[in-house]
């Protein structure tokens, strides 16, 4: 595709850095991005085609740099489906960042809890999605020089990197979970009788983003590592309202133990 490859044209330009890691920060989970070394930042708007995410709780850049000397490049902020952005929109970061040689690919993302084991701030692993978005990125022509037309998703979340993230997480005393992510729409929240059946059809968590990129990366041949934040219990669960600040605030509150985390992990990912 033209737009993908004259944004790879201009990082590579710009920056000429080939991280084999990449990650993508979610609403209020961006403080992990200050923390790099040797950080290159570029602005999204300054990037040919890529889309400007107007979330309140996300940053618009992608930043280059290294945690304990291994490179990565890291999305902070993400298009969503909600904001009217095409599905082919909110993917492009992450293809852009697979043709630059990213090959491992971390998604991490707000999420309300339906599993009732899990409370606010509690760190998940995804295991695996269902996508209720009602849309997939790969919709329309096949780009063979993507993907295939028809992409296994049977282990859509790496298997490998998810021992590797319990294996590290259980080194640093982090209590992480695991469950089903269910990819909605948005951006309204859902209702009680949503969740009901959310839980009834084996969702654990339930998010507006991670599913459309977990299937363009796969299409890709990428690894993935799907790490979910608990930022509040879903809707009909605790007797409250649910908004957004709320969803900010766990990210800040969690921010310390994301960041222990992510450093000790990413470095372990590679093969
Ligand atoms: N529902 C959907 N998306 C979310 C939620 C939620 O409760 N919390 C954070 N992102």
């Amino acid at each position: 595709m033209k737009e993908i490859e004259e944004a790879r044209a201009f990082l590579e330009a710009r920056v000429g850095r080939h991280p084999r890691l990449g990650v993508v920060l979610g609403s209020g989970l961006g403080a992990f991005a200050s923390e790099l070394d040797d950080r290159v930042a570029v602005r999204y708007r300054e990037i040919p085609h890529w889309p400007q995410p107007g979330a309140v709780g996300h940053a618009a850049e992608l930043v280059f740099g290294s945690v304990e000397g291994r490179p990565v490049a890291v999305m902070s902020g993400r298009a969503h489906l909600y904001e009217g952005c095409s599905p082919a929109q909110v993917v492009f970061g992450v293809r852009v960042l697979a043709r630059l040689g990213v090959r491992i690919l971390v998604l991490t993302s707000a999420t309300g809890g339906i599993n009732l084991k899990f409370q606010r701030g509690s760190l998940v692993l995804i295991s695996d999605h269902i996508n209720l978005q009602g849309s997939n990125p790969l919709v329309g022509p096949s780009d063979e020089a993507l993907g295939p037309r028809f992409p296994d998703m049977s282990e859509a979340y790496s298997a490998r990197l998810r021992g590797v993230a319990r294996e590290v997480a259980s080194e640093l005393g982090i209590a992480l979970a695991e469950g089903v992510y269910a990819a909605l729409l948005g951006p309204s929240f859902e209702t009680p009788a949503e969740i009901r059946y959310l839980r009834a059809i084996g969702a654990d968590l339930v998010g507006m983003s991670t599913a459309p990129e977990a299937i363009a990366a796969n299409h890709m041949g990428l690894e993935v590592l799907g790490l979910a934040c608990v930022t509040n219990m879903a809707a009909g669960i605790l007797p409250q309202k649910l908004d957004h600040e709320e969803v900010l605030e766990t990210g800040e509150m969690v921010r310390e133990t994301l960041v222990r985390f992510l450093k000790a992990v990413l470095p372990r990912l590679e093969a």
